[in-house]
């Protein structure tokens, strides 16, 4: 049997890792080289990459193209069909902006360490900001714009950030989102105070400056602000924490390192999305998110090539032809997005008529992440393009994909529900409840054999404890993903769901907790539970079961309504609910805890699974007839 360039890598990253991984950091510009590659240490999860390093990620993703003779080369392209706008900006143009935006940081007294929020939509200044950060060796902190106040302030009470930096408003096809009121109404909720805000006035909708704001055209043309250079950081050293939806309604927050983020990224465009210098990559997400921070921002910069940053929907700005028109507009050469985007595009133009209208023939593949790849949705896209469709499957916490078919290294034939085999670099592994092996074919816990590779988080912002919990100690060492799933007996891995209570939303993160904590908070609620239910184009939709409290008995008749509005309000239009049931008590078990499954199988309209250790299983009953009468 003929070993392939795939498994000949993939092994070898396995069994020589410190040689595998030594000889991928050349790959970028290091202040000074490590020598220690992979180094063993105290503690969890025991081991540091590249630990003797220093570096700085912004020189690699701007700096080093334009030294390089590059600086007339596209590093960004802005494209708003929503305020009609459409700048290109060169490695020169935004190493201007970077430098000049941190030296105005610094002269807020931002400094290596401190911590940075960001909340803005997806507009040039925010990559600006974030690399800025990275050029002083600050840590930024990127918020979704589509979160709501409280989810704001839970974030800028955890990371504590010296400063903040916001837009007043984001463009959503509907309406105006203005950020300025839910940022100061956040700050209100927050016990932490920021000393400065940045604010970036758009002209859609300014916000009201207060005494602790800054104008943001008005800090950078101040004649004291002084470009700056990169500052020299440990490898190690925090570039980023971006937060996500652990099991509970506390977000954690990952932190990523510079020199293993840098190294992993760069490996990542030339051997997964065989993206290089000169090539135009477009990643339709948000900044907000990991996909975002990812392939948005820093690894088409880190690679030279030119990324897309669409402010737009996939569909009704103007019509499901979008991301076909940017294509040929750009010259596109890969596109990754997430699997309910093209569920939204084909529900529009269920024949890909719109595709004809365009040069699509500039792509080379089309990368799809943030959710399962259903096998309509492949089906479909391998009917309509004549390209690789990629599945990649990942999370915020590793940051980059632990399961693809590899386009640079080996493209590989692609099987539907499968995101194709491990990336070198990652041991992944299915585990039964008793931590054995589960032969091919069979489902158990997704698991990577300790250690992750570089780019994978390092800790929990301020809670490493949390850490060891949620991802070293269910099988000691190895890191727990929260995805259940197969690898068949080629070694493809079927990655099949969350086996714990946290949802996929139309790509995006969300906890169960998160949006009780939200629906908990109304004086009607005795108690509640939110579970994720399937839907056609979002994938899961968050539904909530309410048990009235005796006061509200007599008016449950409003409480779905102002239950709606209210997680609007706290989490975010993106958390909206599904319905509301007014249900006359919750499965739990003896020891207290929901029966989300059985809640689930229940609103699915499945014969619902009743585990043994049910406190009170008659209760069942009744929710399926107050459901289903
Ligand atoms: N800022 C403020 N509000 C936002 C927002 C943002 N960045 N993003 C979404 N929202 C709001 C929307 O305006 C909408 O509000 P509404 O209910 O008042 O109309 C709500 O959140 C839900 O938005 P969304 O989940 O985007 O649903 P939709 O029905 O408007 O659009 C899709 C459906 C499929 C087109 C859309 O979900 C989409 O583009 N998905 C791709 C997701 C993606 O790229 N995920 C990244 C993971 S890689
Ligand atoms: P996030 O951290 O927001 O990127 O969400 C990560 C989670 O999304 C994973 O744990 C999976 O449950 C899901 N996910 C992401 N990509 C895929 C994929 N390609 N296939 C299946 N699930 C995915």
């Amino acid at each position: 049997m003929t070993v392939s360039a795939y498994q000949r890598t993939h092994r070898h990253s396995l069994l020589d890792p410190e040689a595998f991984w030594g000889d991928a950091a050349t790959d970028i510009t290091w202040i000074t080289a490590p020598t220690k590659i992979l180094e063993t240490t105290e503690g969890t999860p025991g081991y540091k990459w590249f630990a003797d390093g220093t570096v700085n990620t912004c020189f690699n993703t701007l700096d080093r193209h334009v030294q390089l003779g590059r600086g007339s080369a596209t590093a960004l392209i802005y494209d708003s069909p929503v305020t009609d706008a459409q700048e290109i900006y060169t490695y020169s143009e935004l190493l201007s902006l970077t430098e000049t935006f941190a030296g105005a940081l610094r002269s807020l007294g931002v400094g290596r360490g401190d911590r940075v929020l960001i909340y803005f939509p997806m507009i040039p200044q925010a990559i600006v900001a974030m690399l800025a950060c990275a050029r002083i060796g600050a840590v930024h902190v990127v918020v979704f714009g589509g979160f709501g106040s409280a989810e704001l302030a839970a974030r800028i009470d955890d990371a504590r950030p010296k400063v903040i930096v916001a837009a007043s408003c984001g463009i959503e096809p509907k309406r105006v989102i203005e950020y300025k009121p839910l940022l100061d109404h956040a700050l209100d909720l927050a016990t932490h105070t920021p000393q400065r805000c940045v604010i970036l006035q758009r002209p859609q909708a300014p916000g009201e400056l207060t005494d602790l704001d800054i104008d943001w055209n008005a800090l950078v043309s101040s004649p004291e602000i002084e470009p700056a250079a990169c500052v020299e950081v440990a490898s190690t050293d925090p570039l980023y924490i971006l937060y996500t939806s652990g099991t509970t309604g506390k977000p954690k927050g990952i932190v990523r390192d510079n020199g293993g983020h840098a190294v992993a990224l760069q490996w990542s465009m030339n051997n997964i999305f065989d993206i290089g210098p000169g090539d135009v990559f477009f990643a339709g997400s948000d900044i907000g998110w990991v996909v975002g921070h990812s392939y948005i921002v820093y690894a088409p910069l880190l690679a030279g090539a030119a990324t897309v940053l669409y402010e737009g929907k996939p569909v009704g700005t103007p019509d499901a032809g979008a991301f076909w028109r940017l294509i040929a507009d750009y010259k596109i050469n890969g596109l990754f997005t997430a699997p309910t985007a093209i569920r939204a595009i084909k529900r529009d133009d269920p024949d890909g008529d719109a595709i004809g209208q365009y040069d699509v023939s500039t792509l080379r593949g089309l990368f799809l992440a943030g959710e399962r790849l259903d096998p309509d949705t492949y089906q479909w896209l391998t009917r309509v393009l004549d390209v690789p469709i990629v599945d990649n499957w990942w999370q915020t916490e590793t940051g980059w994909p632990i399961a693809s078919c590899l386009l640079g290294l080996e493209p590989m034939p692609t099987k539907p529900g499968s995101a194709t085999v491990p990336v070198p670099g990652f041991d992944v592994q299915i585990l039964n409840n008793d931590g054995t092996p589960a032969p091919a074919g069979e489902e158990g816990a997704v698991c990577i054999k300790l250690p992750l590779p570089p780019g994978a988080l390092a800790t929990v912002y301020g809670d490493h404890e949390r850490f060891e919990r949620s991802y070293l100690s269910t099988y000691p060492g190895y890191y727990l993903t929260g995805d259940g799933g197969y690898i068949d007996s080629d070694g493809y891995l079927f990655i099949l769901g969350r086996t714990d209570d946290v949802m996929n939303v139309a790509g995006h993160r969300l906890s169960s907790g998160q949006i009780e904590a939200a629906v908990g908070e109304h004086p009607g609620v005795a108690e509640c539970a939110v579970v994720a239910v399937k839907d056609e184009l979002k994938g899961e939709v968050p539904r909530a079961l309410v048990v009235p409290t005796t006061v509200y008995a007599d008016r449950v008749d409003t409480l779905p309504a102002e239950l709606s509005d209210l997680v609007r309000a706290k989490v975010g239009a993106i958390a909206s609910l599904s319905g509301v049931d007014i249900v006359p008590g919750l499965p739990k078990t003896r020891s207290g805890k929901i029966l989300r499954r059985t809640l689930r199988q229940i609103v699915d309209g499945q014969t619902p699974d009743i585990p043994s250790t049910i406190e009170n299983p008659s209760v069942v009953a009744e929710i399926v007839r107050a459901l289903h009468p």
